[in-house]
Parts: structure tokens; sequence; C-alpha cells
């Protein structure tokens, strides 16, 4: 008989302590709205993969993102989304698509971010959000040396190669017609173009014009600037709390230096 108080008695301990342990909990869970650190695991998962930050980009852009070696993207893009997955916790995945899909991806939820050294435009702000712009961009005219193409105006009546769906091309059309205009699937095929005598000049983004010039002889820059562009990452507009949080990450970074230092290891001044 003593023996069957003594299994009751402790069974009922064990359930008191059970209780006890839950207030505890329950307690300490409201103790965290009222300020203590979130945990990893309570966050809330503001990706369209939990882990990841997907990253859609068109690798075909030196110095914001290219590749050396066929496979993986390198360059001012892909640094600063390895930051923002970084200081979010998150993998960072890069898919590669076409310049003209990248908003599309965004938008459907395929992608988290567009980061392509695309161009904040107010058509492309009807479909997705931009953050903070995070660099600057102009759009210039590549020529042959000894061109005849000598100002902006001199593109009237020329045949004019761009990449496909970017500023360039679209401003090109509205400013010197469609019928006028060859778009490429990137500027690398643009500036072939430009070398067999295809089209007369590219307009492209200073930096990858840059880089495409230094790459074959024979070319060079127009002096005269198109247009000029600040780029951001796009975001869906679905997901603020994805933009907030990485605005809230580029703030931090452009203000302590760590944006600009990535830019010039890539465009030393
Ligand atoms: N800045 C231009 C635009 O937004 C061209 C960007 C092209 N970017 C690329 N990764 N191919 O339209």
């Amino acid at each position: 008989m003593k023996k069957f108080l003594a299994i009751i008695l402790s069974a009922l301990m064990i359930f008191s302590l059970a209780a006890c342990g839950e207030t505890e909990t329950t307690t300490e869970a409201q103790g965290d709205t009222t300020g203590a650190p979130e945990s990893e695991e309570a966050a809330e998962q503001i990706t369209v993969q939990a882990g990841k930050l997907i990253m859609a980009t068109n690798a075909t852009f030196p110095p914001y993102e290219y590749t050396e070696d066929g496979t993986t993207i390198i360059g001012i893009d892909a640094e600063i989304a390895g930051i923002i997955a970084e200081e979010l916790g998150l993998e960072l995945e890069i898919q590669d698509m076409e310049f003209g899909s990248i908003i599309t991806a965004v938008q459907t939820g395929k992608v988290d971010i567009g980061l392509a050294g695309m161009t904040v435009t107010e058509e492309r702000l009807q479909n997705v959000n931009f953050t903070e712009s995070y660099a600057k961009g102009v759009q210039v005219v590549i020529i042959p040396e000894g061109s005849e193409i000598k100002t902006i105006d001199d593109l009237a009546g020329k045949k004019i190669g761009v990449q496909e769906s970017t500023t360039g091309h679209i401003y090109c059309e509205e400013d010197f017609g469609a019928e006028n205009v060859v778009a490429y699937s990137n500027g690398t095929q643009a500036v072939q173009a430009l070398i067999s005598g295809k089209v007369d000049c590219v307009v492209i983004d200073n930096n990858p014009a840059n880089e495409f010039v230094k790459a074959n002889e024979g070319l060079t820059i127009l002096d005269t600037a198109y247009a000029d562009e600040d780029y951001a990452a796009a975001v869906s507009k679905d997901n603020t709390a994805l933009l907030d949080a990485i605005n809230e990450i580029l703030k931090a970074k452009i203000a302590d230096g760590t944006i600009q230092q990535i830019i010039e290891k890539y465009i030393p001044a």
C-alpha cells in the first residue's frame, strides 16, 4: 500500500514539474517579444527557399557579373549578393538567365532578387520594387576607331547594336527608331557584330564597354555619354520584408565603405 502511494505521489510530482516547465517556457516566449534577441530558428522565412538567397542575373556583363571558367559567376554583383546572403544567414545561389527574363523571375517568385547591373526605371518599377541604389551606370557608345560617329546626334540613321531588353535597347528604339536597332542576346555578341561591320556602333553600359574595348583592338568609346543611370537590386512587390532587410544591409555596407571597396576591386579608379 505504501509503495502504491509513493508511485502516485511521484507521478503527481512529475506532472506538476512538467506543468512548471510549460509555464516557464511560456514566460520566456513572452519575454522574447519584449526585445530579447530572436533565435535563428524563430526567424521568419522571407525567401523563396528556406536557407537560400536565390539571385537571378545575366553573367555576360563584366565587371558586374561574368564568368572566367564558364561555371563560377564572379563580379561586383556576385560579391554584393554574397554579403547580403551572409548577413541574412542564407546560402547564395546564382541563376544565370537572359537579361530580359530576370524581372519576370523576380515577379513570379522563382527567385528572390534580380542583381544584374540593372537600372532603376519607371517602367520596371511597375513590376518590381528596387532596393537602394548601390552603383551608377552610364550608357555609352562604342565605335570603331576613326568612325564618322562623333556625337550622339550622329547615331541617327546608323545601325545600332544593343543587348536585348536593356535600357540601351529601349532608349535607342525610342530615340532612333526600332528599324535602326539590332538587339543581341549579350554585349559580347553586339560587339562582335560591330567588329564584323554588321552594326555601326554599340550602345551599352560604360563598365562593360570599357572591358569590351580593352579586349578588342580598334574600338573606342564616344566621349559624350548617352544616359546616366542608377543600379539597384529588384525584389518582388509581394516581399517587402526582404526588401527592407536588404536595404538595411545595403545602407550599412554603403556607409562603412564595403560596397565602394568591392567596386574598386573590379574597377580600379
Ligand atoms: N543597365 C542596363 C539595364 O538595366 C543593362 C544591364 C545589363 N545587365 C546584364 N547583367 N547583362 O538595362
